[in-house]
């Protein structure tokens, strides 16, 4: 199985390259490769690729700043992977995508199923349902919905809390937002475990299309910040609730994101893990790491 994959660096990149190792070939392009605001070169790097299937990992991730840099967002967010779905279908080969929890407005009383109508609140919502809506024109084409991506790599929440608890005396987390975190090692597994279903499936099989994949059940920031502190010895700070009007970020975050992951399951029979289980694995691991990485 040989993959392209955009994003070399990233945290998802590095899950999915660890995860490939003695299982799949990955070549990886990172930015200085390829850069995904230069649609051309996207095309060129598809059409000239010896691969099974191509895999997107980047993206414009940084939400309060793409608020003042929405051309960038919307360049490396939908149309970079618009071209590559459409170099894609020119070469017959599977696509594979990744959004997020940002494309809804957080005002729900359930968790999201993937026939919920999205409304982002922010750029980076935006522009990460532009990317989706030009991706599925695709036929052979596979977005998944993530969110709230933890593992041992890359910038994210659970390595960032552990480090500060143990700079700092006091933690103010955000107790009013809720969502399902993902753990990013099971996701980067099940991308490459699911690989060569994808680049045998025709058009219209249901591998392709919209998924919601996470963790089970559903955390607030805070929970989430706290099932990962606590499995620190060396942690010192103590945590204080407080709430997302208080921090006042640029971009507006939606209140409440959880993903149901139903179709996960009845397609794939993929069964996602509590995800306080996943979290306190990763805080392990990360912790006896000794937080590096
Ligand atoms: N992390 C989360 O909590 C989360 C939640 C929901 C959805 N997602 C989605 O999951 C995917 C992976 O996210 P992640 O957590 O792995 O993000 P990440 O750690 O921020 O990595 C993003 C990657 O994209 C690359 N990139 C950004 N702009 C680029 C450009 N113009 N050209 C080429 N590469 C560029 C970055 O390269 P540099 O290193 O050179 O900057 C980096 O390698 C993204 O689609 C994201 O929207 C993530």
């Amino acid at each position: 199985m040989r993959i392209l994959q955009f994003g070399r660096t990233g945290q998802v990149a590095t899950a999915v390259q660890a995860a490939a190792r003695g299982r799949a070939e990955i070549v990886a392009l990172s930015r200085a490769e390829c850069d995904l605001e230069r649609p051309e070169a996207v095309r060129a790097a598809i059409l000239a690729a010896d691969c099974d299937l191509v895999l997107n990992t980047a993206a414009f991730t940084q939400v309060d700043p793409a608020e003042a840099r929405p051309d960038e967002a919307f360049a490396v967010n939908a149309i970079a992977p618009g071209e590559m779905a459409r170099a894609c279908a020119e070469r017959g080969l599977p696509f594979a995508h990744l959004s997020t929890d940002a494309v809804f407005d957080g005002l729900t009383d359930r968790a999201y199923v993937e026939t919920d109508e999205p409304r982002p609140i922010n750029v980076y919502g935006r522009s990460k349902l532009a990317g989706e809506q030009a991706v599925l024109a695709h036929p052979r084409s596979v977005v998944l919905r993530i969110s709230w991506v933890f593992s041992r790599y890359g910038r994210n929440y659970v390595s960032f809390m552990l480090r500060l608890a143990r700079e700092r005396e006091l933690l103010k987390v955000v107790a009013d937002q809720f969502g399902t975190p993902t753990d990013g090692e099971v996701l980067a597994d099940f991308l490459i475990a699911t690989a060569p279903r994808w680049a045998a499936a025709p058009a219209g099989d249901p591998a392709f299309g919209l998924f919601h994949f996470a963790n089970a059940g559903e955390a607030s920031r805070f929970d989430f910040a706290r099932a990962a502190i606590d499995r620190d010895p060396l942690t010192r700070a103590r945590l204080e609730a407080t709430t997302q009007a208080a921090f006042a970020e640029p971009a507006p975050r939606p209140p409440r994101s959880p993903l149901d992951t139903g179709k996960l399951r009845a397609v794939f029979g993929f069964e996602p893990e509590p995800w306080r289980v996943a979290v306190e694995r990763t805080a392990d691991r990360l912790v006896k790491g000794g937080l590096a990485g």
